[in-house]
């Protein structure tokens, strides 16, 4: 459902959404992965630090299934259709061991932006996802101390809202909504 948005903007920023729809047939290519990778790199961080790291999975695979088992029973029971599982983990020190990235939540929410709206501009979806065990994802992907789990991205093709039931159908065809530009900006909104 495209937003309503009160200027236009970006079409991408318009039409992008989360579904949780997604065909269990369609196959991700390397292309489309790595193109999506390569945009999650570019993004800005703070002092360039780049303290994101990726684990990435295709349906199929063992690092898709050990992403997979780290989701909540909700998560999961949408998510096993996606065509991959991408974990994002962050550096939380610097180099010297000691520095933190004192941004790296922000930081790796920037990179993520720029991973989901590349997706979207190849046709796939995204889907971002908190709702995961953290200490499971930790061991299952054997991921050193030095990194921690943000948040796992579903990327796949979108399906007919139908192929959901119950709760999860929905959500999945409910008005999205945000809240308006004058609760959001707090001075300066332009007339
Ligand atoms: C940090 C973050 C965590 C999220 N965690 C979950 C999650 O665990 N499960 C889920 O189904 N959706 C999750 N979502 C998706 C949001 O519910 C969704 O982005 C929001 O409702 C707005 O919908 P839209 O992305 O379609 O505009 C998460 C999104 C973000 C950005």
């Amino acid at each position: 459902m495209r937003a309503e948005t009160s200027t236009p903007v970006n079409e991408i920023i318009a039409t992008r959404r989360s579904p949780r729809s997604m065909s269990a047939d369609a196959v991700i290519s390397n292309e489309d992965l790595l193109a999506m990778l390569e945009a999650a790199r570019w993004a800005a961080s703070a002092f360039n630090g780049q303290p994101w790291r990726f684990f990435v999975g295709k349906r199929g695979d063992e690092v898709f299934a050990h992403i997979l088992s780290s989701l909540g029973e909700f998560n999961q029971s949408w998510s096993k259709s996606a065509s991959a599982l991408i974990l994002v983990a962050s550096k939380t020190v610097k180099g010297d061991g000691v520095t933190p990235h004192a941004d790296y939540q922000y930081d790796c929410g920037l990179s993520v932006a720029q991973l989901v709206i590349e997706a979207h501009d190849r046709g796939l979806v995204a889907h971002q996802m908190t709702g995961f065990d953290k200490s499971v994802a930790q061991s299952a992907l054997s991921i050193t101390e030095d990194l921690t789990p943000v948040v796992v991205v579903a990327i796949g093709t979108q399906d007919a809202p139908e192929k959901l039931a119950g709760p999860l159908l929905e959500r999945e065809t409910a008005k999205r909504e945000r809240l308006p530009l004058s609760t959001i900006v707090i001075k300066g909104l332009p007339a």
